[in-house]
């Protein structure tokens, strides 16, 4: 979403006005809170949605944009699970899956990807998740069954299904739901990424950065706090290496979440 935001692919939605601080998620501790504001005392440790941009000393954010990290979790940990688990929680809503039935989870080894295998298999889902053959491991121990989302995609779910699939959630795009509309029925896919799949019939899950809120995120927190959701840190970089972290999440091949450690936290 950052780097996204910061090459100006979502200038329609986010214009940016030079210089422009950027930044979605954040994790820390208040230092100040408005009048009325009740939920959060100063010293709080919170996780959400920045509303005056995260990457800066200091962040702004409306209360209801804001949950509380329960003790057992570090700031660096919660923040890994900010965007990751709305947009999980919101997409498998509007998806719906059939009780106990089988889904696709393409990207399944990504920041959204492992978050909507984590959640799904606790409900009792059979999951097949599409990842490079390098993760396949990491996919396997959240408890999926991996398969490679190259050419040989269809075969290897068709092969991995013990049974006829209900749905497919899309992280990753990349045509994934025209390729897989001969499996399951574009209206019983959710993408997160590939706008035009609507047209197809697919449920996009489109987001508006700067409206999200941290309902959701409370019983997510308090799973991870007791080790009973994973919380993944690709790589954590100071705060002057901040190009340095947009690169490395513009490669697109990400396992967990990268984190960039604010002024306020050394
Ligand atoms: N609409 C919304 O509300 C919303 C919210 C959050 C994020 N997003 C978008 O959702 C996407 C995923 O976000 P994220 O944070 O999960 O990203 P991420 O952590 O970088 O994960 C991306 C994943 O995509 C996989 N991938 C790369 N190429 C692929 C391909 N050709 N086929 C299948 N999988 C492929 C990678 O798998 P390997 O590493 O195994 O290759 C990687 O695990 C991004 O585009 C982001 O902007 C949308």
């Amino acid at each position: 979403m950052d780097w996204k935001i910061s090459s100006g692919f979502l200038a329609e939605m986010i214009p940016l006005q030079l210089p422009a601080v950027i930044g979605t998620e954040i994790a820390g501790t208040v230092v100040d809170a408005g009048p009325g504001v009740t939920e959060f005392r100063i010293g709080a440790r919170v996780v959400g949605f920045a509303d005056s941009r995260a990457f800066a000393e200091f962040a702004v954010a409306g209360a209801a944009r804001l949950a509380r990290i329960p003790e057992g979790l570090t700031a660096e940990q919660a923040v890994t699970l900010a965007t990751a688990a709305e947009t999980a929680l919101r997409g498998l809503k509007l998806l719906a899956p059939a009780p106990a039935s089988a889904v696709v989870v393409n990207g399944a080894a990504g920041a959204v990807g492992s978050a909507v295998v984590q959640i799904l298999v606790a409900d009792g889902h059979t999951v097949i998740g599409t990842a490079s053959p390098i993760n396949h491991d990491y996919v396997r121990s959240l408890g999926a069954e991996p398969v490679t989302y190259g050419t040989t995609m269809l075969d290897e779910i068709t092969t991995a299904a013990p049974r006829e699939i209900d749905a497919a959630f899309d992280t990753a795009g990349q045509g994934f739901i025209s390729r897989m509309a001969g499996l399951v029925p574009p209206n019983r896919m959710v993408t997160i990424t590939d706008f035009a799949a609507g047209d197809q019939g697919a449920i996009v899950a489109g987001g508006d950065p700067l409206a999200l809120t941290a309902e959701t995120l409370s019983p997510v927190l308090d799973l991870a706090s007791h080790g009973a959701f994973r919380t993944k840190i690709a790589q954590t970089f100071p705060f002057d290496q901040l190009t340095q972290a947009l690169a490395l999440s513009l490669t697109g091949h990400g396992r967990g979440k990268i984190v960039v450690r604010g002024v306020s936290l050394h």
